[in-house]
């Protein structure tokens, strides 16, 4: 009786979504546990393209039960338009298949104008948030102002609890950010388009299902999004996201106690990738970086932001060893690594002229961090069509140990390109 907690190890865009959408072959609910539509979790089948932000990365096995918990700020025409694009590419989204808690919290357009305008009138120091209103909705559900969906679906209530919430927003756009104010009817409008079509997806009460779900021994996966050095406590603040992004976040959103998490998986790729501002330790500003950018297709899937490449930070994987109690890792995107004479491997940092092995707690003090690289023979061959683990190049396989072995973790499945079949399993997950 456990569930599967999938993370990101490192900065968010670690292929998170396909190993869900992979997992969820085997599992009977997928439930998504933070984050918005900062999210851009891609995945491919037979060659085709989806990408999410919202909607559990189950969604695509027709069969499984795909659920948002408490810990989600909802952004309501955005996961409406995600229904819409999956039922044009034939997948009917049924009552069955999705469900939504009560509980999360509503993401509305003065979300998104907040966050922008506030990012805007930035001049140092700016997060590069995705502009999709995250911080703003966090901000107002820990300041017990936000309206959660269940609101949305009781006319009075939601008009009221507009009004209220406007008051102090309209202030701030109008004495601070010289923006015009925006009205509860016009908001209220704009809920009033959309509402209907969530509703059959509404569901009340998500820690009894999931609760009972792990207790008759099915299979639980829980759906992390960034990563986990963009958590809100353990992350590089205040270059992170608005919510907690680690394992034990899961818990506390789905509303289960925490032993029923057991295994938990850390997403990481073969290199490094950050997008947005913050300190980032082994980040290559060479001609290094830029093969990698290109060749791992590194542009966000929810902004097209180009993401700051670097090889593989073992001191940051580490630190998300711990935060999260990882005990299966999962590496990806190790076919992008093809082509390098060697491959760089930051295994310890000298900050103020010490060299330090544990991440630092202070962001400042990540900032001054220099890596210090190890550096393993690379590869040339192509690995995109190998299918067992055992016919992978004898450096890659050298590679794969090394970061196993400083990493003081299991790789159990490595990714050698975006679809299903590219998967390979050293040790399979679930035995069917
Ligand atoms: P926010 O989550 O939009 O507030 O952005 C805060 C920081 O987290 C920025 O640096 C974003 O680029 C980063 N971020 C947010 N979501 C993701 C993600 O899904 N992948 C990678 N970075 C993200």
């Amino acid at each position: 009786m456990s569930a599967t907690v999938v993370i990101g190890a490192q900065w968010g865009d670690e292929g998170k979504g396909k190993l869900v959408d992979v997992l969820a072959s085997h599992a009977d609910l997928v439930v998504r546990f933070q984050g918005g539509s900062n999210a851009g979790h891609t995945l491919v089948v037979n060659g085709k393209k989806t990408v999410l932000h919202l909607i559990p990365s189950g969604i695509l096995h027709t069969d499984k039960t795909c659920v948002i918990a408490a810990g989600v700020v909802i952004d309501i025409f955005g996961l409406t338009d995600e229904i819409k694009k999956l039922k044009e590419a034939g997948f009917h989204i049924t009552s069955e298949q999705l469900l939504i808690s009560d509980n999360a919290t509503a993401l509305l357009p003065y979300h998104k104008v907040l966050d922008k305008a506030r990012e805007a009138a930035l001049s140092d120091g700016k997060i590069g948030t995705t502009g999709k209103g995250i911080g703003p909705a966090y901000e107002d559900r820990a300041a017990r102002r936000a309206l959660m969906m269940a609101d949305l679906f009781d006319s009075k209530t939601l008009m009221a609890k507009l009004e209220f919430v406007l008051k102090e927003k309209n202030a701030l756009f109008q004495g601070l950010y010289d923006l015009p104010s925006i009205s509860a009817k016009e908001i209220y409008d704009q809920v009033q388009t959309v509402i209907e079509e969530l509703r059959p997806y509404r569901t009340a009460d998500v820690s009894l299902l999931v609760s009972t779900k792990i207790k008759q021994g099915k299979r639980v996966v829980f759906e992390g999004a960034q990563g986990t050095l963009l958590d809100v406590y353990h992350g590089t603040y205040p270059f992170v996201t608005s919510s907690s992004t680690i394992a034990a976040s899961g818990a506390i959103s789905a509303g289960v106690g925490p032993q029923n998490l057991s295994k938990i998986v850390g997403v990481f790729k073969a290199y490094c990738t950050r997008v947005g501002s913050g300190p980032f330790p082994s980040e290559l500003h060479d001609e290094i970086g830029q093969k990698i950018q290109k060749d791992g297709h590194e542009f966000g899937s929810t902004t097209g932001r180009a993401r700051r490449c670097g090889w593989l930070d073992l001191v940051a994987l580490r630190y998300a060893i711990r935060l999260n109690g990882i005990n299966s890792l999962a590496m990806m995107k190790l076919d992008v690594l093809t082509g390098h004479e060697q491959i760089g491997i930051c295994t310890g940092y000298k900050v103020n002229g010490e060299i330090v092995s544990e991440f630092p707690t202070s962001t400042e003090l990540v900032t001054k961090a220099e890596p210090i690289y190890e550096y393993l023979p690379g590869w040339t061959e192509d690995l995109t069509k190998i299918k067992a683990v055992k016919d992978l190049p004898r450096n890659v396989l050298k590679y794969i140990e090394f970061v196993a072995q400083q990493a003081g973790c299991p790789i159990d499945v490595v990714s050698v390109g975006p679809d299903r079949d590219q998967t390979l399993w050293i040790k399979p997950l679930f035995k069917d």
